[in-house]
């Protein structure tokens, strides 16, 4: 099954609560909240109080990707404001299994992100505790970045190390998602999509969802 996850780096902040719920008629089911500290990553962005207005104008659960350093101490404050879904980044986490635990201990679903330089083979020993696996296929900063094409076979390899060890995770792609990219990130395993630019750079998130799901779903069909 393939899921959009919209990103809302790229909504109009002052209409939020609009522009999420466009999205979501147009078949976006997960809300991608982008985290970001300015130092993990060049770029600042929104917090836990954010997270807590959010959670009362969606009911859909907020994926929330925190790009930040020590993640360990904003955990429980994500969580208690409202944060379903819980990702962090394998380069920003030397203690990474207490961290997943952290996160799965306050009843979030625990996802590890990697950049685009770090190989999927790191994630070895975590694998078996995650419930998804978010593929960088930009380096993480900003939105509407070009896609980096390297990204597709960490998400084949993902795909084939699930199926060799038996396991459960699901597979999420972030960066340079678009109409262009879709059907091969889709091709190679990806089964969430999160897309900022994609929805809400132009024109209407609903219609803009509606299309890029459809070219996804029809490049599912095509898969071999
Ligand atoms: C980038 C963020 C992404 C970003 C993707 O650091 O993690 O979630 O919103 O944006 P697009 O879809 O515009 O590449
Ligand atoms: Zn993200």
């Amino acid at each position: 099954m393939i899921e959009l996850a919209p990103s809302i780096l790229s909504a109009d902040f002052a209409h939020l609560a609009d522009q999420v719920s466009r999205a979501a008629e147009g078949g976006g089911t997960i809300i991608h909240v982008d985290v970001m500290d300015g130092h993990f990553v060049p770029n600042i962005t929104l917090g836990p109080q954010l997270v807590k207005s959010l959670r009362k104008a969606t009911k859909l659960p907020l994926d929330c990707h925190l790009m930040i350093e020590n993640p360990d101490r904003y955990i429980p404050a994500f969580a208690d404001s409202g944060a379903d879904w819980i990702s962090v980044h394998h380069e920003a986490c030397p203690h990474l299994d207490r961290t997943l635990n952290l996160i799965k201990n306050h009843d979030c679903h625990a996802g590890v992100v990697i950049n685009p330089a770090t190989p999927v083979e790191l994630l070895s020993e975590v694998l078996d505790i995650v419930d998804y696996v978010l593929v960088m296929s930009v380096n993480p900063g900003f939105g509407a970045q070009p896609f980096i094409p390297n990204s597709l076979h960490k998400l084949r390899k993902l795909r084939e190390l699930r199926e060799q060890r038996n396991l459960n995770y699901k597979i999420e792609v972030d960066g340079g998602v678009g109409l262009d990219t879709v059907a091969r990130v889709v091709q190679a395993g990806a089964e969430i999509l999160v897309a900022g630019n994609a929805v809400f750079s132009h024109g209407d998130p609903m219609t803009n969802a509606q299309t890029l799901l459809k070219v996804a779903l029809e490049a599912t069909l095509q898969k071999v």
